[in-house]
């Protein structure tokens, strides 16, 4: 869940003028930014250094990543004439520098990799808005209207994204998390007909790989039980739903991530401890709980807070 990024001066240093797309198609420097959060935590994994957007600009969508903004296009995607502008992808020619950088990083790191992907319904917020959004109008306008337009964009969407997890699986990620970051935006039924079958296309299409799969989203308290029909082994919460609350939604046999809210880092010590260890109480030691933040590390966030934030759980939960 964002590891790396603005709160770590020596990210910065790293970034210069460069934006997340630029770096993550340079090996080196997305081994470099990886292993940088490593070096002060004590974490049990680590995640590739990339972006969501990454393999829709190897397909030759013009988009970038405005530090504080997030991902922008330079044309969104609104009619079906815009769907030829989505060029072919096959990752070892589109994007090599992915498999090259997990390559190298599998042979550095202590700790297993964890490869991502956007899922289709949060990448085609991005295209359809041309930016980031906070109700996803028109997305959810053509989701409903242009049935036509919405499924040929999913097919092709979920189709990229399979071919990039499975070539983040094959070069040596040791899991996989699918990022639906923005599918809390959505009813359960509207999710269910719209989007979830192309999350569990991506999903199953990943079960011959024998990987730990992480589906994740941000406000999907209502959405757990149908996210879950995904076919994830693990759930990812956010801080909204209470832990064990989550868990009894999702039912014990799903091993569920999260969840602080990423807040609770970026203050004092005793406020992260207390709620850090609010988290662990409803997890309960109970098996199958990844602790984790409940969304991104913020970039005001004290980086001391989160090694001892590491080092706490880890003394919490040893067996
Ligand atoms: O920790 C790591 O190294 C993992 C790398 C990672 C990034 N983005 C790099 C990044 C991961 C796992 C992501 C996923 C991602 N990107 C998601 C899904 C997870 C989530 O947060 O919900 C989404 C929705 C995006 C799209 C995106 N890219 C957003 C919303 C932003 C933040 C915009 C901002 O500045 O507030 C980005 C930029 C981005 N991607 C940064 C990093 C480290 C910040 C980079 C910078 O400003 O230099």
């Amino acid at each position: 869940m964002r590891q790396a990024g603005r709160y770590l001066p020596e990210y910065l240093e790293a970034r210069g003028s460069r934006d997340v797309l630029a770096l993550s198609r340079d090996p080196e420097a997305v081994v470099e930014i990886t292993l940088q959060p490593l070096r002060r935590f004590d974490a049990d994994a680590a995640i590739l250094f990339s972006d969501i957007m990454v393999p829709l600009a190897a397909a030759g969508l013009d988009v970038r990543i405005e530090s504080g903004v997030g991902p922008v296009m330079g044309e969104p995607i609104r009619v079906a004439e815009d769907l030829a502008r989505i060029g072919s992808f096959d990752p070892a020619e589109h994007a090599p520098y992915v498999g090259e950088a997990t390559r190298l990083l599998v042979k550095e790191l202590q700790v297993p990799l964890i490869g991502f992907a956007g899922a289709p319904f949060t990448l085609a917020s991005y295209l359809i808005e041309g930016g980031p959004s906070r109700d996803h109008r028109r997305t959810k306008r053509l989701m409903r209207d242009e049935p036509s337009f919405w499924v040929r964009l999913m097919d092709r969407l979920s189709e990229m994204v399979l071919a990039h997890l499975r070539a983040q699986v094959e070069a040596g990620a040791a899991a996989v998390q699918l990022f639906d970051s923005w599918a809390g935006a959505l009813d359960p039924e509207s999710y269910r007909r719209h989007v979830l079958p192309w999350s569990r296309r991506i999903l199953e299409g990943l079960a011959d790989l024998g990987v730990p799969r992480i589906h994740f989203g941000v406000g999907t308290g209502e959405l757990l039980p149908a996210m879950r029909e995904a076919g994830a082994e693990v759930l990812g919460v956010d801080w909204r739903v209470p832990l064990d609350a989550a868990w009894e939604r999702l039912g014990p046999e799903t091993a569920v991530q999260g969840n602080l809210d990423p807040t609770a880092c970026t203050g004092s010590w005793e406020a992260c401890e207390r709620e850090a260890l609010a988290v662990l109480e409803r997890a309960g030691g109970r098996p199958g709980h990844i602790f984790n933040l409940g969304h991104g590390v913020l970039p005001e966030t004290p980086p001391d807070n989160l090694a001892r934030l590491v080092d706490l759980v880890h003394e919490r939960t040893a067996r």
